[in-house]
C-alpha cells in the first residue's frame, strides 16, 4: 500500500536540518505499522511525507500503486482527500468551526450533502464519546477532547490509510483504549495503519514496529523497540 526507497528530506526553509536519511519501508494493505523513536528523530516528517502534506527531498514514494513522488500539489490533494486520514500531532483543527463541522470537512471537500455529511459526523463524535460536544469549538474543548475530533475527523471519509500521529498523547485510558480498538477494526477491515507513538502498550498492539533513531529506520524485534 506506501513503498518507500531511499527517501531523504532536508529542511532549507529557514534552517537546515537533516530529518531523514535514505528510509526504506513497504507498508501493506491492511497492516497496523507502529512507529517510534525519540523526540526529534524524524517521525512526523516521515508521517507528513507518508500522509503527501511535505515532498521528500530525494527518494520514491507509491502510495496504492502509483509513484506520487512528482505529482502536482493538485492532484496530491485529491488522492489526499480520497484516500488518507491524518490525526495531526497538534490536532490541526479549524479554531471558527463546531467539532461536528471540523469532523464534516473532509466530506465538503468531496461535495457529499449536507445532512448526509451531519449523520455522520454525528456517528463518530458519538462514538468517540463526544455526543455533548458537537456544537463547541476547538478553543472551548479538552486537549482530549480535540484530539478526538481530529480522529473522528480522520475516519469520517473511511480512508484507505490512516496515520495518526500521537493520537492517544493526551487521552485517558478509557479513551486511548477505545482509539485503539478503532484502529485494530480498521486493520481488520483491509484499511491500512500508521501508528506514531510514545506509548509501548501501544506500540505492542501493531503488526510490526520499526523505530526511527536521527532520520535513520531501524527495522528489529518489536520487543527490542517497544520497552
Ligand atoms: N521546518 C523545519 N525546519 C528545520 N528543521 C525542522 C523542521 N521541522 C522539523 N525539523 C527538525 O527535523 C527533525 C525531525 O523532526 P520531527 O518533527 O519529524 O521529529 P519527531 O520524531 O516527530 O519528534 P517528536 O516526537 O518530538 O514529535 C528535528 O530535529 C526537528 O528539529
Ligand atoms: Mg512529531
Amino acid at each position: 500500500m506506501l513503498v518507500l526507497r531511499d527517501i531523504s528530506k532536508e529542511y532549507t526553509e529557514r534552517i537546515k536540518s537533516l530529518a531523514l536519511r535514505s528510509v526504506n519501508l513497504v507498508v501493506d494493505r491492511g497492516e497496523f505499522l507502529a512507529v517510534v523513536g525519540p523526540s526529534g528523530s524524524g517521525k512526523t516528517t516521515l508521517m507528513n511525507i507518508m500522509g503527501l502534506l511535505d515532498r521528500p527531498t530525494s527518494g520514491q514514494y507509491w502510495l496504492d500503486g502509483q509513484e506520487v513522488t512528482r505529482w502536482s500539489d493538485r492532484r496530491l490533494a485529491h488522492i489526499r482527500n480520497r484516500s488518507i486520514g491524518f490525526v495531526h500531532q497538534s490536532f490541526n483543527l479549524i479554531p471558527t468551526l463546531s467539532a461536528r463541522e471540523n469532523v464534516e470537512l473532509p466530506l465538503v471537500y468531496r461535495q457529499i450533502a449536507p445532512q448526509k455529511r451531519r449523520r455522520a459526523a454525528e456517528q463518530w463524535l458519538e462514538r468517540l464519546g463526544l455526543s455533548d460536544r458537537m456544537a463547541h469549538r476547538p478553543g472551548e474543548l479538552s486537549g482530549g477532547q480535540q484530539q478526538r475530533v481530529a480522529m473522528a475527523r480522520a475516519l469520517i471519509g473511511n480512508p484507505k490509510v490512516l496515520l495518526a500521529d500521537e493520537p492517544t498523547g493526551n487521552l485517558d485510558d478509557p479513551s486511548a483504549a477505545e482509539i485503539m480498538k478503532i484502529l485494530e477494526e480498521l486493520c481488520h477491515r483491509g484499511q491500512t495503519v500508521v501508528l506514531i507513538t510514545h506509548d509501548s502498550r501501544f506500540a505492542k498492539a501493531a503488526d510490526r514496529i520499526v523505530a526511527l533513531r536521527e532520520g535513520t529506520l531501524q527495522c528489529g524485534e518489536a520487543e527490542s523497540f517497544a520497552n
